[in-house]
């Protein structure tokens, strides 16, 4: 069994990233420039923020937080979105999600420039996606297929399961690992809510992409003998054995299913640390115009 290692790949490519922004600084170019919109004061949406400069300022890139309260309008969002738009020193934002309740998170999404939708969520870049056209890829989505290339995992003709519908997983994942080439050209196997035996299902995956949200939904009698298995879930679990009073556990029991696994994921430790390279990456190609030109 090899450990998929999120911390070994996503520094790896941090050090690339900075080795290129190194490169665009030596011959006079502008450093790349990545805006967050945050609105409010959800403790999980600061956390991430305040990680996505972190990791920008490791790479070079330069960081910039526009920060509102939660009783903010719509309309206001909406013209902040707009001046981003058309501002050149700004290579790519992101609207920190969720939004409060008044504020259309679709509305909000769809104002965004795709040119500069680092986050890959804009309609536009989720169709050129799914036909294979140059487009930014979401976080979590592109974090597995880095993880999959990095690690040389074979692909073609594989069965891959994977488990939840989701917008930002389960769904762009599916698209992505179907599509002519590598990664890809995998026969692939949605299963969600309405699904009937799914342990079926699984057991004949090759590859098992497990995006829930449910702790420990995968057991080894679940998974066959040699099969790659992506874990993409991260579930706080209270916990007595542990300082914080939590622990984080992923979608599938890995003591018991990591025997079996030619591959695996840990949780913490896997996919998640990718996701924040996976901006870096998109920010470094707004940068370049490497998408849209
Ligand atoms: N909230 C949780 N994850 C994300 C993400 O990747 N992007 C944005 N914009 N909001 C999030």
């Amino acid at each position: 069994m090899i450990l998929l290692d999120g911390k070994i790949i996503s520094e790896q490519v941090k050090v690339e990233i900075a080795q290129e922004v190194e490169n665009i600084k030596k011959q006079g170019g502008k450093v790349p420039h990545l805006v967050a919109i945050l609105v409010g004061h959800d403790g999980g949406s600061e956390t991430y923020v305040a990680n996505k400069e972190k990791s920008c300022t490791q790479v070079g890139f330069k960081s910039t937080v526009l920060r509102f309260e939660d009783t903010v309008t719509e309309a206001k969002l909406l013209y902040e979105i707009n001046l981003l738009n058309n501002n050149p020193d700004v290579d790519g934002f992101i609207v920190q999600m969720p939004l409060p309740k008044h504020i259309s998170e679709q509305k909000i999404t769809e104002a965004i420039d795709p040119k500069k939708d680092v986050d890959g969520f804009h309609p536009l870049n989720v169709g050129r996606m799914t036909i294979g056209m140059p487009a930014y890829i979401s976080a979590t989505p592109d974090g597995i297929i880095e993880l999959l290339r990095r690690y040389k995992i074979e692909t073609s003709g594989k069965h891959c399961v994977v488990l939840g519908r989701s917008n930002i997983v389960g769904r762009p994942i599916s698209n992505l690992l179907s599509l002519k080439g590598y990664p890809g050209d995998c026969t692939v196997t949605v299963c969600h809510s309405r699904t009937k035996n799914i342990p079926e299902i699984t057991r004949t995956a090759d590859i098992l992409i497990v995006a829930l949200g449910q702790a420990e939904y995968v057991t080894a009698d679940m998974v066959k003998e040699g099969a790659v298995v992506i874990d993409v879930g991260i579930n706080r679990i209270k916990s007595d054995a542990t300082k914080s009073g939590w622990k984080l556990l992923g979608d599938v029991k890995f003591d018991e299913v990591a025997p079996k696994c030619s591959y695996i994921t840990p949780v913490p430790g896997g996919v998640g640390l990718l996701t924040i390279v996976s901006l870096l990456k998109n920010t470094l190609k707004a940068a370049k115009k490497e998408i849209y030109g």
